[in-house]
This record gives C-alpha cells, sequence and structure tokens, in this order.
C-alpha cells in the first residue's frame, strides 16, 4: 500500500503540473474550426469505443487472476485445447471494432485532407516556414507578412505549406491542423474558423535552435475588417517625417543600424524593398499585436527589449544586437525604433506608439 501512497498524488499531479486544460487557446478540446471539430469528434468516438474494450479486457483478466489463482502446491489447472466458438466470438468483435473506427476516420480524411483547388471564394495563402518565424503570402491581394495571418470568419483558409530551410510543421490546435513544412515540397491545408478571435499556433516539428518560440496567430475578423487590412496592406502609408521626435529619430536609426537591410519596410519609403527577404517583412508593423514569432506582446517596451537583446526574448534566434553591451543608448534608440516600427500602419501613430509602453 505504501506504493500507492506514493503514486496517486503523483498520478494527481502530474496533470496539473503539466499545466493541462480543456478550454486552454492551444487545447484541441475547444475546437473553433470545422476541422478542429471533425478531428475532436473522431478522437471522441474512439474515445468511448476504448471504454467498453477497456472494461472487457480489464475485467476478465482480473476475473481469471481470482477465479483460477493457484490455492494449493500440488495443484493442477484444467488442461484444454481450443475453444472454437470463443476463438470465432474474439475475431469477430475486433473485425466489428476496427470497421467502427474506420469508416468515420476514411471519410474524415477525404473531407479534411484531400486536396482542394483554391477559388475566388477562398483566402489563399502561401505560409513558408523560416528558422524560426512564418512568412505569409496572399497571392490574390499581393500582400506579405509574418507571424500573423488574418482571415475573415466563416472563410475557407487555403494554405499552401512550404519551407525554407528546415521541415517546421504548422499546428493551429483550436482551427486543426497539423501538416508538415517541407523545402521544395507543397503541402496543402485548409482551414475554416466559426467565430472572430485569436488562435494562438505553433511549430510543432523539432526545427533546432528557438523551435519553442517559433509561435503565430491566426486573427480572425469580420469582414469587412479583413478587407480594410488588405486595403491598408495594398497601399502602405508612407511617412517620411512625423510630429514625433522620436519616431523620427527610429526611422533614422532604422536605415543608420541597418534594419532595412534584411527588413522589407513598405512604408519607409516608396519601391523600397529588400528581394525576397529572408526575415520578416515589417509593413504596417502597428497593426500587429506581438513581436518576435508572437513570443511578446507588441507594447512599446516588449518590441524595445525585443530590439535591444533579441538573445534575451528568444534565446537562438538570428536577429543581431546592434548594439554594445555597454552602448549608453542602447535602450533609448531601441525605444526609438521601437515607437517607429509601432506607428506603421497604426491610425493614430504617435499616441498609440507612446501609450503602448505605459
Ligand atoms: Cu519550426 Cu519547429
Amino acid at each position: 500500500m505504501r506504493w500507492l501512497r506514493r503514486a496517486l498524488p503523483a498520478a494527481v499531479l502530474a496533470p496539473l503540473l503539466a499545466a493541462c486544460s480543456l478550454d486552454g487557446a492551444q487545447s484541441t478540446f475547444s475546437p473553433a474550426g470545422e476541422i478542429a471539430r471533425d478531428q475532436m469528434d473522431l478522437f471522441m468516438w474512439t474515445y468511448w469505443l476504448s471504454w467498453p474494450v477497456m472494461i472487457g479486457v480489464f475485467g476478465a483478466l482480473i476475473y481469471v487472476l481470482f477465479r483460477y489463482r493457484r490455492r494449493r502446491d500440488d495443484e493442477m489447472p484444467v488442461q484444454s485445447h481450443g475453444n472454437p466458438a470463443l476463438e470465432v466470438i474474439l475475431t469477430i468483435i475486433p473485425v466489428i471494432i476496427v470497421i467502427a473506427v474506420a469508416i468515420p476516420t476514411v471519410r474524415s480524411i477525404f473531407r479534411t485532407q484531400t486536396y482542394v483547388e483554391p477559388t475566388e471564394e477562398d483566402v489563399f495563402v502561401h505560409v513558408t516556414g523560416y528558422q524560426w518565424w512564418w512568412k505569409f503570402d496572399y497571392p490574390q491581394y499581393g500582400i506579405t507578412t509574418a507571424n500573423e495571418l488574418h482571415v475573415p470568419a466563416g472563410k475557407r483558409l487555403v494554405l499552401q505549406l512550404n519551407s525554407a530551410d528546415v521541415v517546421h510543421a504548422f499546428w493551429v490546435p483550436r482551427l486543426g491542423g497539423k501538416v508538415d513544412l517541407i523545402p521544395n515540397q507543397d503541402n496543402q491545408l485548409w482551414l475554416r474558423a466559426d467565430e472572430p478571435g485569436i488562435y494562438p499556433g505553433q511549430c510543432a516539428e523539432l526545427c533546432l535552435g528557438a523551435h519553442a518560440y517559433m509561435r503565430m496567430k491566426v486573427i480572425v475578423t469580420e469582414e469587412d475588417e479583413f478587407e480594410e487590412w488588405v486595403a491598408s496592406f495594398q497601399e502602405p502609408e508612407v511617412v517620411t517625417a512625423s510630429a514625433d521626435q522620436q519616431i523620427n529619430q527610429g526611422r533614422q536609426l532604422m536605415a543608420s543600424k541597418g534594419c532595412i537591410g534584411c527588413h522589407s519596410v513598405d512604408n519607409y519609403a516608396e519601391g523600397l524593398s529588400v528581394g525576397q527577404p529572408i526575415y520578416p517583412d515589417l509593413t504596417n508593423f502597428g497593426l500587429r499585436t506581438s513581436v518576435g514569432a508572437a513570443v511578446l506582446d507588441a507594447t512599446l517596451e516588449n518590441v524595445a527589449q525585443w530590439i535591444a537583446d533579441p538573445q534575451s526574448v528568444k534565446p537562438g534566434n538570428r536577429m543581431p544586437t546592434l548594439w554594445q553591451e555597454d552602448d549608453p543608448n542602447r535602450e533609448q534608440e531601441a525605444t526609438a525604433i521601437a515607437a517607429y516600427l509601432l506607428s506603421l500602419g497604426a491610425e493614430n501613430d504617435a499616441q498609440q506608439a507612446s501609450a503602448g509602453g505605459n
């Protein structure tokens, strides 16, 4: 009984320590789209089907253990050979169970995993995995962005997935998934979200370095809000001077610190963009809710911290530190760059950027 006293609290504590919950932001048990619901229904069907099997097997085992246990040393069990009726029954029952699992599984696979030809009605996005962030291209609208995928509620989102380096996996648990991103191979996944909301996801394939920080958000909005978002990207506002001195300084630092050598920022100047960027596109950064591949909320303080010392936020990432350790201007300059970035695409640029940090 002593082992039981030790094992029982451990068994109860394990799920708590693992932070298991049924309605978490990344829980497959609270589906928010038809694919996720399909997968959850399939899981629950299999789960309930396994109960009678478990009760039957353990019941028979326990019964036999007690009923036929050796009582006397000289006792010999009854010797028998085969029981055709029992063998037929024990073959038929599993076959029925396998069929009961296979039919809905195959039906669901055909419904959700068959290649679909994207139409005008769909939102079509090329997803490219990078160590350790996500690029989202919307060929229908000529938009490129990173780490935050916008889509209207109720619309089918057709994703074409590929990788620029190693194998990654696209996974947004509440909407469904997951599908690998493989270099030189296009995989497809389609999703449909029921309601507006923010659905966090993350890379689900070990891709070294900052894999655990390779996160993203699917931002589901109403149709008109999505159209506004698209329009703001199709004609990003180019701001070369602002009434806010901090933003002006930030804009200058974007060039002098070399940020625009790696990151495309269509708001920076007409026609200035890095050809085939291998780092996140920062156009309309002020519309983002997060920074560092959805690791931190995009407040002035967080964005400044990310720029000043990226390794402290996301160990292993490839963003260089632009200042010497003891540079007295580091914090001030990083904050200016953050203020500039947060002003891009945001409606009320100066106020929003400075309000964000307080
Ligand atoms: Cu990308 Cu793990």
